[in-house]
């Protein structure tokens, strides 16, 4: 292993196993066109402001595009031993370059470079997560748009409540996920401040210019105090929060889909190409992507739990506890990428059993509720026609009827109120039809649910 790059004040070699211990080029390696890109808006602005010659500054420019296209190509592979991906590039700019390369970190620390590597790293992250939780949307929405008649129970409790349409149901999350992005939106404009030149907590002497290595990163402007700059992680706590949400709304919607393809609902079949057998039993059909999803969704909060339990007890400035950070945003990110990317084709391709729903919803009383309101638009008050026709259901499950077979006379014998166009009342079409409320899941409604959507998706 080479020399460390502090080796000055020391008399020793690092131990192999601190080393080891100590070194995150393992998983900030994934930086290193941020860490370069960070590092040219650096030496720019150093050459601009003569703190160090204008043409060590355009070769150290050049050796860092040198160094990108290295990486990129696999010419240049990471070194493992390395401290991590700053010190790595640091030093082969200078194996390549050699006094001149040593000038990059002028006033400049790792504290400020890698808050700002990891910025520039996640916006690009959030923007492609941004593009698949639209996607996402947009899917669910046009599977909306064919399902708007598809009449299904709607439960609270698990047990059958009033009746909804699986369009309805699907424009529920659609709402959660126009939602997801908006926080995405909103922590990308707050991240988006630059820490560059907070140097290691203190600022510097040079005369730096940071409105400039801000503008030429895409900032909105420089952080205004050096020791935040540093120190400040709220970013990643904040992300990983909406990226908490995404991953609980697709869990919430992988456990329904999870019950609706078992025998017991019967509401969907996935397609083959995405549900799994048993090495054991030749006719499972199995949903394990969802599963995974639910699963996956523990791990995302649990990446949450750590950065904050990270950061609560930190004294200001940088301290070696923040180098955890990364793998747990990271970790966050890669499975929120991987479970929505996954998801998609999954729910666009599934089929939907359109007759098993609208049998679920025949029964289990899911009209009890029309029944009493028609009471109500008769004259009777809430609670009385509430009470009465808790007893007529009382009735039918003694006698396995339905709302809908129970004769008129076991109607008319509770209130003279009823008469035949009850029967009209309670069927579920006119139920579904009737509720025309906003947000409700008449036809009618869905539409416009759908038309607020898709003017916020732009489709
Ligand atoms: N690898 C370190 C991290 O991820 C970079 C910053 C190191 N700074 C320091 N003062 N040791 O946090």
């Amino acid at each position: 292993m080479a020399d460390m790059m502090w080796a000055g004040r020391f008399s020793k070699k690092i131990d192999d196993t601190v080393n080891a211990f100590n070194s995150s080029i393992a998983f900030d390696g994934r930086m290193y066109r941020h860490d370069i890109q960070g590092s040219i808006a650096h030496a720019t602005m150093l050459g601009d402001c003569g703190i160090i010659p204008k043409e060590d500054s355009l070769q150290i420019i050049d050796g860092l595009k040198e160094i990108l296209a290295d990486i990129d190509s696999g010419k240049l592979e990471l070194d493992p031993s390395a401290e991590d991906i700053h010190m790595f590039i640091e030093a082969e700019l200078t194996k390549r370059l050699g006094d001149v390369g040593k000038r990059l970190h002028t006033s400049r620390s790792r504290n400020d470079q890698v808050a700002v590597d990891i910025r520039l790293y996640l916006r690009d992250e959030i923007q492609e997560i941004y593009t698949l939780v639209k996607k996402l949307a947009v899917t669910l929405v046009e599977m909306a748009e064919n399902h708007k008649e598809t009449i299904m129970p709607g439960y609270t409790h698990l047990q059958r409540a009033q009746p909804v349409t699986f369009a309805h149901h699907l424009m529920a999350y659609v709402f959660m996920f126009l939602r997801d992005l908006d926080r995405l939106n909103d922590v990308s404009k707050r991240m988006n401040y630059c820490p560059l030149g907070s140097g290691a907590l203190a600022g510097t002497t040079y005369r730096t210019n940071r409105k400039q290595t801000a503008e030429l990163l895409g900032f909105t402007a420089p952080m205004p105090n050096s020791l935040d700059g540093v120190s400040d992680r709220d970013f990643c706590v904040e992300l990983n929060c909406a990226l908490s949400l995404i991953m609980t709304h697709l869990s919430r919607f992988s456990e329904e889909i999870i019950m609706w393809c078992s025998w017991e609902f019967k509401f969907i079949e996935l397609d083959d190409a995405f549900a799994t057998g048993s090495s054991i039993m030749p006719q499972k059909k199995n949903p394990d992507i969802t599963e995974l999803i639910r699963g996956k969704t523990g791990r995302v909060n649990g990446d949450l739990v750590t950065l904050l339990s990270m950061l609560k007890g930190l004294p200001l400035a940088y301290n070696k506890d923040m180098q955890e950070d990364k793998e747990a945003i990271f970790d966050a990110v890669d499975n929120v990428k991987l479970c929505v990317k996954t998801f998609i084709p999954m729910i666009s391709t599934m089929k939907v059993l359109k007759e098993n729903m609208r049998n679920a919803a025949a029964r289990g009383f899911i009209n009890a509720t029309d029944c009493a309101d028609y009471l109500v638009k008769k004259g009777m008050p809430f609670r009385d026609a509430y009470k009465i026709t808790g007893t007529l259901v009382a009735q039918c499950i003694e006698k396995n009827l339905t709302l809908e077979t129970l004769p008129i006379e076991d109607y008319k014998a509770m209130t003279e109120l009823f008469d035949n166009d009850v029967y009209e009342a309670i069927n579920l079409e006119t139920c579904v039809r009737e509720r025309k409320s906003e947000g409700a899941p008449s036809p009618e409604s869905v539409t416009e649910q759908i038309s607020i959507a898709r003017k916020a998706l732009e489709i």
